[in-house]
């Protein structure tokens, strides 16, 4: 074991705040009576990292599953895609599956929420450490590693993915290297992916046409009837990346940021379960929280992990295993 710190039971309380400096800038302290090992303080990340590798290890070797690719889509902005992706991808780490998460929108909400811009030095920033350089060539330059956050491996975003629109604008064939640097991707690992989330720019251009034909399913957050008013371009486009991606679906509509008391959001979910549900399953509701959210964000962390206990956690996490239900994918107990 690498060199983790001791404390002694006894001189717990007179040293709890140095103690605590100590974990939160890192530090293991294992806490020793009658001079053997008790108990143990750890940072919260490797907290986490155990309770993935718990659930992980549970899950029998049995439950093999070809990797689900998922893609978080919606032609508007601000109807929670860089939220759902995020928050998804933490409710599936924890439930012991295996997780990529790629940031495709060059104004890269989703890494600045993980805090992976946070420091200026931060390889997020540096054009290398995102997806772009797949559609550098004919054929598809290898993807970078990833950085892992909390227990899943993020490909991140800045705005150096602006580029990637004029390549494709001048040959849309490279749109399906993304896709194919993925499947290679999957190849390579002993262990391939569980899951691969994708989170996209809301513009409908060439980039996001790529992205959607990454992935095998579509998953479009929806907090207010302005999502649904391009949803038509949206479906046109899925039409565009069929061509690379046959099999592509719509696989749900997940309602976010939803108030039942608020009348607009009683016409959106009339409009979701009524004429929308021929189109695809409509999920439960992920509820408004800006008091969760926020801090979420504040925080640099996802709100299933900061905030497990609060109602919009637990929506998140219901939702999560409707969509493992529709994916038919075995739910863990
Ligand atoms: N369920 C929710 N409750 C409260 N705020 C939310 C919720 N989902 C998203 N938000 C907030 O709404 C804003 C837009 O969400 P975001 O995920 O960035 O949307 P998009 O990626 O579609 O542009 C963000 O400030 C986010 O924190
Ligand atoms: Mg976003």
């Amino acid at each position: 074991m690498e060199s983790d710190l001791s404390c002694k039971s006894a001189a717990l309380r007179s040293h709890l705040y140095t103690t605590l400096e100590q974990v939160s800038a890192g530090q293991r302290v294992v806490i020793e009576r009658h001079a053997a090992p008790m108990a143990a303080l750890i940072p919260m990340a490797d907290y986490w990292a155990l309770m993935m590798h718990r659930a992980r290890a549970r899950r029998s070797k049995e439950e093999f599953m070809p990797t689900q690719r998922l893609v978080i889509a919606n032609a508007s902005g601000g109807e929670g895609k860089s939220t759902v992706a995020r928050e998804l991808a933490y409710s599936l780490a924890l439930l012991g599956y295996k997780v990529a998460l790629f940031d495709l929108d060059p104004q890269a909400s989703l890494t600045k929420a993980l805090g992976l811009h946070d420091d200026p030095a931060s390889p997020a920033r540096q054009e290398e450490a995102t997806v772009s350089r797949v559609f550098s060539r004919d054929e598809p330059l290898p993807l970078p590693d990833p950085m892992p956050v909390h227990g899943v491996d993020v490909w991140p975003a800045n705005d150096t993915l602006n580029s990637v629109d004029s390549i494709l604008n001048n040959d849309f064939s490279r749109a399906s290297n993304l896709r194919e640097a993925i499947d290679a991707r999957l190849a390579a690992m002993p262990e391939p992916y569980d899951f691969v989330i994708l989170d996209t720019k809301p513009q409908r251009t060439n980039f996001l046409t790529a992205s959607v034909a990454a992935a095998d399913h579509l998953i479009v957050p929806v907090s207010g009837i302005k999502g649904l008013e391009n949803l038509d371009i949206l479906l046109k486009m899925v039409k565009v990346a069929r061509g690379i991606a046959p099999t592509l679906k719509l696989t749900a509509f997940v309602p976010n940021r939803i108030r039942e008391d608020v009348n607009h959001h009683k016409v959106l979910l009339e409009h979701l379960h009524g004429e929308l549900s021929q189109l695809a399953p409509i999920t439960p509701n992920v509820r408004d929280s800006l008091a969760t959210m926020g801090s979420a964000t504040e925080l640099r962390l996802p709100a299933v992990l900061c905030k497990p206990k609060t109602k919009v956690s637990e929506d998140i996490v219901t939702m999560t295993r409707h969509l493992l239900g529709l994916l038919h994918v075995p739910v863990p107990a």
